[in-house]
């Protein structure tokens, strides 16, 4: 019985340790946004603001930037720098942003 509470522990340990990786990843990755739209994505100027925006949109967003679908002057060679995954970690990012 004991084994398996400490196993148990072991395992949450280990399941948050992988989530705090992917979040400090993610808040990584979205720094690089922070020169144009702002800190944390609250653009002060002419750049969209894309902090709360839903994770739905930024990812699409970025996907068609990427692909070359959706006209952009510098998003579509900044998005073409990432990958699948790591647009998913930034659109969550920044749609968990106020
Ligand atoms: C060099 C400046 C620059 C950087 C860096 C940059 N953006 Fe952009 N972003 C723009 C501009 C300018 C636009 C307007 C579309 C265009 O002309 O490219 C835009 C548009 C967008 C849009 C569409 C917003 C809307 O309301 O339609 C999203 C979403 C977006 N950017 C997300 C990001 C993310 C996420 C990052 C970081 C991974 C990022 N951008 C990095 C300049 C930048």
């Amino acid at each position: 019985m004991k084994r398996i509470l400490i196993f148990t522990v072991f395992c949450f340990c280990l399941v948050g340790e992988v989530m705090a990786v992917e979040i400090s990843r993610a808040v990584m990755l979205s720094n690089s946004c922070a020169a144009c739209h702002g800190t944390d994505g609250k653009s002060p100027g002419a750049i969209p603001a894309i902090n709360g925006k839903s994770s739905q949109f930024i990812s699409q967003s970025l996907h068609e930037f990427r692909d070359g679908k959706r006209f952009a002057t510098v998003m579509g060679r900044h998005a073409s720098g990432y990958t699948d995954k790591e647009i998913q970690l930034i659109a969550d990012y920044f749609s968990s942003l106020p």
